[in-house]
């Protein structure tokens, strides 16, 4: 059994690194790491006396060295684990040097190659890879780093900090020497090695200081680094703006690599970041990759502060710097694009991804209690709704008190190593505010339930708002105590315009509150949950009008987006009902005409105009039932999209062909004409009529932009049509040689709605170009399938269910993180018909008894059988 790690249980390091010299000699198969450090005892730390242990994973040691004299084998205990000496005095030098295997480190985790590239991922333990360390966050020290390479095949030598020196030596070889002035933890680490391009630019700071800025990739690649640039800049600039930080060294480099488990990683001055999230050109990256790029660039930029300069004392306290950077990254995207745009996605990815997390066995509170690979926390719940609960913060004290708080966090906190309840109060004491409630939101799973009751007083001209919380009971845990819960509200007239005095921010606080609103001139109607002011579920009687009233009307442009998103999740679950009962069809008028609504609206930008006009996915519908049918869930759906597709069919058409042309240019104006009129493709070519496929495989052959291009391949890749196998085999020919365009094909034919898919997925798994070990790859075709595709993974006869689970033991052998991500897809087992959840449980079983399973697997598995 693996062993499980309590926050309850952590104590101080009984040992400090005060420096690390480090000297690498590369070469792919063998790699040699020398590391001189300057320990001492920590004066702070649990007094024991005990012996020096040093973690390590798969390390063969060479030699250790204290204080200059060499130990034999008596004197300390090693394996590839650990390395533990027994007489070490106050303060001490030691030195050790290891050999380990960078080409064959399939894992990707400590020094790996990608694509003949070296580079490095240390968080969250992957340091203790490379060498024997105190590889936990709270010890910092001060790190310099020589590397040594052949210099032909590796010309570039990088790692943190700034370059200091560099040389020849003999047999080709070459060296560089960095030093990073910050203290940091040992997972902020970075080296990269490799034959590398430059794209350059410079960032002048407020104070007036220049910074070189080097984005690093593959030479082919150097076309396509400009967005990435103006992104880091962008985000620059808006963290003085909006909290002024300045960026604190005089370089910051970033890396793109092809081979990377995550999606990219904050390593001090030397961000390391998987392609992805780097590389883009019009004709070969959509709208949302740019928005990707731009959101992921902020976010390992924004970590400078929050997370570099002020760190986590444990793991535990991820969500400290990841919920905080999120926040903080939404915020910046929402100043760049559009804020209720920017809202309304974060939302959704909350609710299909977190919310689904909440209720499913792996549920834990932002701040877990315990874990047993850590690599298995770096959730949706600590991200995203970590996210939401930094959020929490700034709706009470409003952004001028948060600016003020998080300033006061990062000034007291400054190169220390800190906990989530340091940050709320810091943000407590700078605004004199009482938080104390909000330590309920890190510490409690589940999402709260909020039941609201509105009452009207027609002879007081009184309306009054009863509110209710209550969570779910975590087995094992102490009953939910009641969380503080800003509810943000507004009272619209029969107008649709706000009363005036309505527009308030209710503090829930107690299990249940009752509002008065007074004065009003005639009976409201609530608009409520404005801007999703907490990650919480509303409940609350509403019809079927007040909802399409609030849909036309609410001057929240988020709660408009919300209100449309119920009225069609209740008319579809209302049809996925009827779908079990076998009765007839029928699409309620209601939704025809608010869509007409929207559709004819001139006054809404593309962007919100598609998203009002896409319906609640699968996935969240699935959420609403209590056992899952996937099948009639997809009927349902499918059933509303034609039917909408043909009583709108006129107006779905004129807006297409009022969208259809403009420049590849990827600015908000362009971006949204695309995204309308690939939501009216979408809907046209669900028709099946061949009229609409026409549609389709034009634009797909005239578009030079890949957002054009890729909605028309989603769209013929749905059917099954002539069309559809053409268009197949065009991509790949066209885009064999593109990596990251080449995963969106496997993706979408993953993804697709079509009979075929699975059949698809199966062949694709043994195409030339499917790569088990490269994780996008991998990710794009087994967990794009698994994860995206609700009614393919969910065949009855379960053989999707034994196709992934094949696939997950097979990766784990090489890459346990990203199998472990994969495997999350059975997660939700028994929220199934019996049919599935069975077959379900057996894959689980089987991959529970699978010889040589990784922790990171069994973890999950294990918890997803429990109970
Ligand atoms: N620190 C993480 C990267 C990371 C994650 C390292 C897990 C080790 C294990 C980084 O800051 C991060 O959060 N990256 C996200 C993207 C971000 C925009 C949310 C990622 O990689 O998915
Ligand atoms: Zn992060």
């Amino acid at each position: 059994m693996h062993e499980r790690i309590y926050r309850k249980d952590y104590q101080a390091s009984e040992f400090l690194v005060d420096s690390v010299d480090l000297v690498f000699e590369l070469d792919p198969a063998e790699t040699v790491v020398k590391a001189k450090m300057q320990l001492r005892r920590n004066p702070d730390g649990p007094a024991r006396g005990g012996p020096l242990r040093l973690h390590g994973d798969e390390l063969e040691l060479r030699s250790v060295r204290l204080n200059g004299t060499r130990l034999d084998v008596s004197q300390f205990e090693a394996d590839s684990q650990s390395l533990a000496i027994a007489d070490v005095p106050e303060r001490f030098q030691l030195e050790t040097e290891v050999l380990i295997h960078p080409a064959q480190n399939t894992k990707l985790m400590g020094l790996y190659t990608s694509s003949g590239t070296f580079c490095t991922q240390c968080e969250a333990e992957g340091f203790r890879r490379i060498t024997y360390y105190l590889d936990r966050p709270d010890v910092m020290a001060r790190f310099t780093t020589r590397i040594e390479a052949d210099r032909s095949s590796y010309p570039i030598l990088l790692s943190n900090g700034n370059r200091v020196a560099r040389g020849d030596l003999p047999n080709g070889r070459h060296w560089v020497q960095w030093e990073d002035p910050f203290r940091k933890p040992s997972y902020l680490f970075a080296l990269v090695a490799g034959d590398l391009a430059c794209h350059e630019g410079t960032f002048t700071t407020s104070s007036g200081r220049e910074v070189a800025l080097e984005i690093w990739v593959e030479p082919a690649n150097a076309d396509k680094c400009g967005h990435a640039l103006a992104s880091l800049k962008a985000a620059m600039k808006w963290d003085e703006d909006r909290y002024g930080l300045e960026y604190d060294l005089d370089i910051y480099m970033i890396v793109a690599v092809d081979d990377f488990n995550m999606g990219a990683m904050e390593n001090k001055g030397l961000n390391i970041f998987n392609s992805k999230y780097v590389l883009a050109k019009p004709s070969t990256a959509t709208d949302d990759d740019y928005e990707g790029i731009e959101g992921v660039v902020a976010h390992e930029y924004f970590h400078n502060w929050t997370g570099n300069r002020v760190t986590c004392r444990d793991w535990f306290q991820l969500t400290l710097k990841e919920g905080l950077t999120v926040f903080r990254d939404q915020e910046f995207s929402a100043d760049m694009t559009s804020r209720e745009v920017q809202r309304i996605k974060d939302v959704t990815r909350l609710r299909t991804a977190q919310f689904a997390e909440d209720a499913g066995p792996l549920a834990h509170p932002i701040r877990p209690e315990s874990y047993i690979e850590m690599n298995n926390f770096y959730t949706s719940t600590v991200y995203e709704k970590g996210a939401e609960v930094v959020r929490l913060y700034q709706t009470l004290l409003g952004r001028d008190g948060f600016r003020k708080g998080l300033r006061h966090y990062l000034e007291t906190h400054d190169a220390r190593a800190v906990t989530c309840d340091d940050f709320r109060e810091a943000m407590a004491e700078a605004n004199d505010a009482d938080l104390t409630q909000l330590e309920r939101w890190y510490s409690q799973a589940g999402t709260p339930i909020v039941h609201a009751n509105g009452v009207w007083h027609e002879s007081a001209g009184a309306y009054t708002l009863t509110l209710s919380q209550s969570q779910r009971a975590m087995p094992k845990e102490t009953e939910p105590r009641p969380l503080t819960i800003p509810i943000c509200v507004g009272l619209l007239g029969a107008n649709g315009k706000d009363i005036p005095g309505t527009v308030r921010t209710l503090e829930l606080n107690e299990p249940e509150q009752t509002f008065t609103f007074e004065n009003l001139p005639e009976r409201p109607i609530l608009s409520i949950g404005r801007g999703f002011s907490a990650p919480i579920k509303l409940e609350m009687k509403r019809s079927h009008e007040e909802l399409a009233f609030l849909m036309a009307h609410d001057s929240d442009p988020f709660n408009r987006w919300e209100a449309g998103q119920e009225l069609a999740k209740r008319i579809l679950l209302g049809l996925v009902a009827r779908v079990l009962e076998k009765r007839p069809l029928e699409l309620d008028e209601g939704l025809v005409s608010a869509f007409r609504k929207v559709l004819s609206d001139p006054s809404l930008d593309g962007s919100i105009k598609a998203l009002t006009l896409a319906l609640p996915s699968e996935e969240l519908l699935s959420q609403e039932l209590s056992l899952v049918d996937p099948d009639a869930v997809h009927r349902a759906r499918g059933f509303v999209i034609r039917e909408l597709g043909l009583a709108l069919r006129a107006e779905w058409m004129r807006t297409y062909e009022q969208h259809a042309r403009g420049a590849d240019a990827i600015d908000k104006a362009q971006i949204g004409r695309r995204r309308i009129k690939n939501r009216a493709l979408r809907y046209l070519v669900a028709l099946e009529a061949p009229d609409t496929i026409a549609l389709a495989v034009e634009q797909f052959g005239a578009a030079t932009g890949m957002t054009e291009y890729e909605a028309a391949f989603v769209s013929l890749v749905d059917l099954d049509s002539a069309e559809t196998d053409r268009a197949i085999a065009e991509f790949y020919e066209r885009w064999r040689g593109e990596p990251l365009v080449l995963d969106k094909w496997f993706r979408i034919q993953a993804m697709s709605g079509s009979p075929l898919a699975f059949d698809r997925v199966v062949a694709l798994s043994k195409h030339p170009d499917f790569n088990l070990a490269n994780p996008n790859r991998a990710r794009s075709l087994l967990y794009c399938f698994a994860a995206g595709n609700p009614v393919a993974f969910h065949r009855a006869d379960g053989r999707a269910y034994r196709f992934i689970a094949d696939q997950v033991v097979e990766l784990d052998a090489i890459n346990p993180q990203v199998a472990s991500r994969i495997v999350s897809s059975f997660n939700q087992w028994k929220r199934y018909e019996p049919g599935r959840s069975g077959l379900m449980k057996a894959e689980l079983e089987r991959i529970a008894r699978w010889p040589g399973i990784s922790k990171d697997v069994s973890e999950i598995v294990e918890r997803a059988l429990e109970r």
